[in-house]
């Protein structure tokens, strides 16, 4: 059996109604992705993508513009009638383009966004091996309750009689434990036999897929479960408290995979890292700091507490004090960065540079081994090697219009509370002296000074003292 006899279909066309939120359920994110974009990455390594079918309904384009860089092809269920009404839409969208459904197909669930692709696997190989209509992926979590309940023909057989709702539940069902994890690998000809013949007639007013197990065991047809290895990986994502519930489990996983590659994370459950997050060996890892998006990070870092890294990459042996927040920024081997920095896009740090406390960089090149240590605003700028930025200095990119560039070579000394007024170039080794407002290009090895000359006079205070005493 090739994967040619084999498609997957991903029902996502609900509302998600128990969410209480604008944003279609599979759009949701856990682990910094969406519970569509989770499932389609595990249902890609087991089909091509152009032989998975997303059923999408409820802000269709919205779940479609968000998942269609994928390949995947897309299935319009307008109305939304209950998991049995999505797979008779898949059924007539076969009919009507005219082409062969595969032999058997898989079902997965938009909103079981844990699930692996070895347990995918798993359901494939033994609905293969029992030969059966339709196989159930189950599990026995420790709260069964809101989930359909598997009945098995004998408490050790793999054969199944029903899926009951938690609704329709009996009182002698009601302390059943196995859970329907809303995925499936059917027999496409046995289910589409049955799909014509689902009624609404449930607490729900729904066409429910569920109800197939029944009619195929009905028909002397063979319905088997199979129990997942774990039992997060099945669970459903249907309310806000069940996604975070998810999400923490998901973010915990990634700590643990950093940390089986050699990274120290301490209170690894405070973190918050997403999927993509790679780091390097001996690399250390603070309480309560977030690696986000496509963030990379090199080996024998600190990232200290309370930092926020968004699709970045840094070298090896950088530090990032703690409350540092960086966005697709670029920063080399060595760097120290923070406390309290705010490193915005393209801003790339250079080897051994030190970005300090509330510096915000911005479109930025910074040379190997500068300093801008204090309160700076470095925006639209190439800023050399050695250079040092003093306290408080900063550009002016904007005229209120226009943004423009400075441009500071090698070894610049700029002073504190400099004003650098762009378009500037400060060339080689010039210095600004403190205080100064730049507006023209400094020549390399001169010192530029824009600022009022100080007047001093002496005992002024004394004698503006004895003014105030004679007019009391
Ligand atoms: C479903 C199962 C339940 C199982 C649970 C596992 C049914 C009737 N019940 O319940 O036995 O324990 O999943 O998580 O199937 N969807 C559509 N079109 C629709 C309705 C739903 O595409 O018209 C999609 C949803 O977007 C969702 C998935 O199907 O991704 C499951 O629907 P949901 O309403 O969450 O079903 P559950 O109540 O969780
Ligand atoms: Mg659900």
């Amino acid at each position: 059996m090739t994967n040619q006899d084999f498609a997957i279909a991903i029902m996502a066309a609900g509302k998600g109604t128990r969410l209480k939120s604008k944003r279609p359920k599979v759009l949701h994110e856990i682990g910094g992705r969406a519970l569509l974009l989770h499932v389609i990455a595990a249902a890609r390594t087991i089909v091509p993508a152009e032989q998975i079918y997303c059923i999408i309904g409820h802000e269709a384009d919205q779940v479609r513009a968000s998942v269609t860089h994928t390949g995947v092809s897309f299935v319009l269920q307008a109305e939304q009638r209950g998991t049995g009404h999505a797979l008779q839409v898949l059924k007539a969208d076969f009919e009507l383009s005219g082409k062969t459904p595969p032999e058997n197909l898989l079902v997965l669930s938009g909103d079981v966004p844990l699930i692996r692709p070895e347990t995918i696997a798993a359901v494939r190989d033994a609905h293969l091996r029992e030969q059966a209509a339709m196989t159930i992926l189950t599990a026995v979590p420790d709260n069964p309750h809101g989930y359909g309940r598997v009945l098995r023909r004998k408490e050790d057989s793999p054969e199944v009689l029903s899926i009951v709702e938690q609704k329709s539940l009996t009182p002698e069902q009601i302390g059943a434990r196995e859970i329907n994890s809303g995925i499936y690998c059917f027999n496409t000809r046995a289910l589409f036999s049955k799909l014509d013949a689902l009624t609404t007639n449930n607490a729900h007013g729904e066409f429910y897929l569920t109800d197939v197990a029944a009619m195929l065991v009905a028909e002397g047809r063979r319905v088997i479960a199979v129990k997942a290895e774990s039992v997060n990986e099945v669970l459903g994502a249907n309310t806000i408290a069940e996604m975070m519930h998810l999400d923490a489990a998901m973010r915990l996983q990634n700590a643990h995979r950093l940390m089986s590659e050699g990274v120290t994370i301490f209170r690894p459950e405070t973190c918050v890292i997403d999927s993509e997050v790679t780091v390097g060996p001996d690399t250390i890892i603070e309480p309560y700091v977030q690696l986000l998006g496509a963030t990379q990070i090199g080996s024998d870092c600190r990232i200290r507490s309370y930092s926020v890294i968004q699709n970045s990459t840094l070298g090896d042996a950088v530090t990032v004090r703690n409350g540092s927040i960086l966005d697709s920024a670029q920063v080399a081997d060595k760097a120290i960065l923070g406390p309290y920095c705010h490193l915005r896009p393209e801003s790339n740090i250079g080897e051994g540079a030190h970005i300090g406390n509330f510096v915000e960089t911005k479109k930025v090149t910074i040379g190997k081994g500068s300093k801008a240590n204090h309160l700076n605003y470095l925006g639209d700028a190439v800023i050399g090697a050695g250079v040092n930025v003093g306290a408080g200095a900063i550009t002016c990119n904007y005229d209120g219009v226009h943004k423009h560039q400075t441009t500071i070579g090698n070894n610049v000394f700029i002073g504190s509370d400099s004003a650098l007024v762009a378009p500037v170039t400060i060339a080689d080794g010039a210095y600004i002296a403190a205080g100064s407002c730049i507006t023209e290009d400094v020549p390399s090895g001169a010192l530029a000074l824009g600022r009022a000359r100080q007047t001093t006079k002496p005992g002024w205070v004394a004698r503006k003292k004895s003014r105030n005493s004679t007019q009391s």
